[in-house]
């Protein structure tokens, strides 16, 4: 017995088909980039991610016919369709910023109330605040939006024409009840967004339509291929790295870097750090906290300072860094006394700053293109220590802590993290476990084993990468000062937002 995941991710949409004892039989991913086409935006023309899916299935469906199909994909991004299923406007995604004023509104309509309602605090990346956004400056497009739906939950409704989706992806709109897994009827009234726009939910393992023939001649399978919910990509994730009780806590080193822990009941950070959300085994939840730029840090380096490094060949989607790694593996821990901070994107967590940016500080006529590439990837890893810290102030035990992510391929990147963290880190079975995840609950729905067992039996994560004693302790100097920077930089950083927006409002009216 075979089961399907599909990834939607930032970069690429990936698919894998497992077979019963979760051994991986094939894959296959179709590369694709987000639009930036102003400063602090990152949008999607979300016809890619459709056209992706069947590519993605036309190459798998050969290899094997799959009893249930999963889905998995970028969390909060906005796909805004009519009554047709046609998008009206572009998908704004999770690691866009143009939302703060959005933000502050849904504080003032709801009255803070929305923490008590869905369990947290608005953020740009939320799919509410960008709702207010379309209705905000395009009131067209909002009046022609029948539904609004995730990233993956498009991809259901282009192969199954069904308008579901499922609690964990829900949770990240910030329109959910994360306690009772419902829609927030509070906070819908409070915003004026009608339920009537919003899909239907089920938890992750739960059937949720089945292949339509239109899409069987598309894609290669056969119509009537039933789909589970599914779950958004760090869900997804957490289970295809094995975090299915408290304890386990995952880190994933994607586009974005994401520190993941299931919590034994409902808790909420005080910090704001962390978001509290539903988990994808049924009735469970779990905290977690994002770096906008983890891997994104690496691929803008290759793009830009690095690319002389790269190797063409390779130089697509996620691929393309095994040369830079390898100039930056020569380089000693503390990158020469350089410091990276990745707030390429603005930050999230534990800033909360779309104004923030990134920089490099302490360059010296030393400073090679290899020790760049060393601060980005060590300037990162600082990034989810402080998550990591947060997330002990919370009383959650962390027994292991499992990587997963395309930053894990080469292992430099794991390395340098259990040095800054000072403790063992676990690879993943699979780097792609978002996908795995997503495969993992199709087959939990076609076998009828429950979760938890499936991720027992499937999930054989790789030998530790160990702390470095020499490594931790310079970490733990260069790390107090890695603090100290982003308030150090702030009001440089939001004066230089607002330069770039006048020199870009320049270039345009030129
Ligand atoms: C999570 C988040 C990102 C996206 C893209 O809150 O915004 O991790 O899910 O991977």
């Amino acid at each position: 017995m075979f089961a399907l995941g599909l990834d939607v991710g930032t970069t690429g949409l990936k698919g894998l088909l497992v077979d019963a004892e979760g051994r991986i039989v094939a894959d296959a991913t179709a590369a694709y980039a987000p639009d930036a086409p102003h400063p602090g935006w990152s949008q999607q023309d979300a016809t890619v991610w459709v056209k992706a899916a069947d590519a993605v299935c036309r190459i798998i469906a050969p290899r094997g016919p799959p009893a249930a199909i999963g889905l998995s994909g970028q969390m909060h991004g906005s796909v805004f369709l009519d009554a047709a299923g046609v998008p009206v406007a572009p998908a704004i995604l999770w690691n866009d910023q143009r939302t703060a004023a959005e933000c502050d509104e849904i504080m003032a309509r709801t009255a803070g109330r929305i923490v008590a309602w869905t369990l947290n605090p608005p953020r740009t990346a939320f799919t509410a605040s960008k709702i207010l956004w379309l209705r905000n400056n395009d009131s067209e497009a909002w009046r022609r939006t029948a539904t609004v739906l995730l990233p993956k939950d498009l991809v259901r409704f282009h192969l199954t024409g069904e308008r579901i989706s499922d609690v964990t992806d829900a949770s990240g709109t910030n329109l959910l009840d994360v306690r009772t897994r419902r829609w927030s009827t509070e906070t819908l009234d409070a915003l004026e967004i009608p339920r009537a726009r919003l899909p239907c939910l089920v938890e992750s393992p739960e059937a949720a339509g089945r292949l339509s023939a239109r899409a069987a001649d598309a894609t290669g399978l056969q119509a009537g291929i039933p789909f589970v919910g599914g779950a958004a990509d760090q869900p997804a994730a957490a289970i295809g790295n094995g975090v299915v009780e408290p304890g386990t806590v995952s880190i994933t080193l994607g586009t974005s870097g994401v520190v993941y822990a299931q919590i034994p009941g409902v808790i909420v950070d005080p910090s704001g750090a962390f978001h509290t959300f539903c988990h994808s085994v049924p009735g469970t939840w779990q905290v977690m906290a994002s770096v906008l730029s983890a891997a994104g840090s690496l691929q803008w380096w290759r793009e830009t300072g690095g690319a002389a490094d790269a190797d063409p060949a390779e130089a697509v989607g996620t691929s393309g860094f095994a040369a830079i790694v390898e100039a930056a593996r020569a380089v000693p821990p503390g990158s020469g006394g350089l410091v990276f901070l990745p707030y390429l994107t603005g930050e999230r967590s534990p800033h909360n700053d779309p104004e923030a940016r990134g920089a490099f500080i302490g360059l010296t006529r030393r400073t090679t293109r290899a020790h760049m590439a060393r601060a980005v990837m060590e300037g990162v890893a600082f990034a989810l220590r402080d998550l990591v810290e947060i997330l002990t102030t919370l009383g959650l035990p962390i027994r292991e802590i499992r990587v997963a992510g395309g930053g894990v391929r080469g292992g430099l990147w794991l390395a340098i993290l259990a040095s800054v963290l000072n403790r063992p880190v676990v690879p993943a079975a699979t780097p792609d476990a978002s996908a795995y995840g997503a495969a993992m609950l199709a087959m939990a729905h076609a076998s009828g084993r429950d979760i938890a067992s499936l991720a027992r039996s499937w999930i054989r994560p790789g030998a530790p990468a160990l702390p470095d004693a020499e490594a931790a302790a310079t970490y733990d100097r260069v790390y107090a000062v890695f603090r100290s920077l982003y308030p150090a930089t702030r009001e440089a950083a939001h004066t230089l937002g607002a330069i770039e927006r006048a020199c870009t409002a320049s270039e345009h009216a030129a």
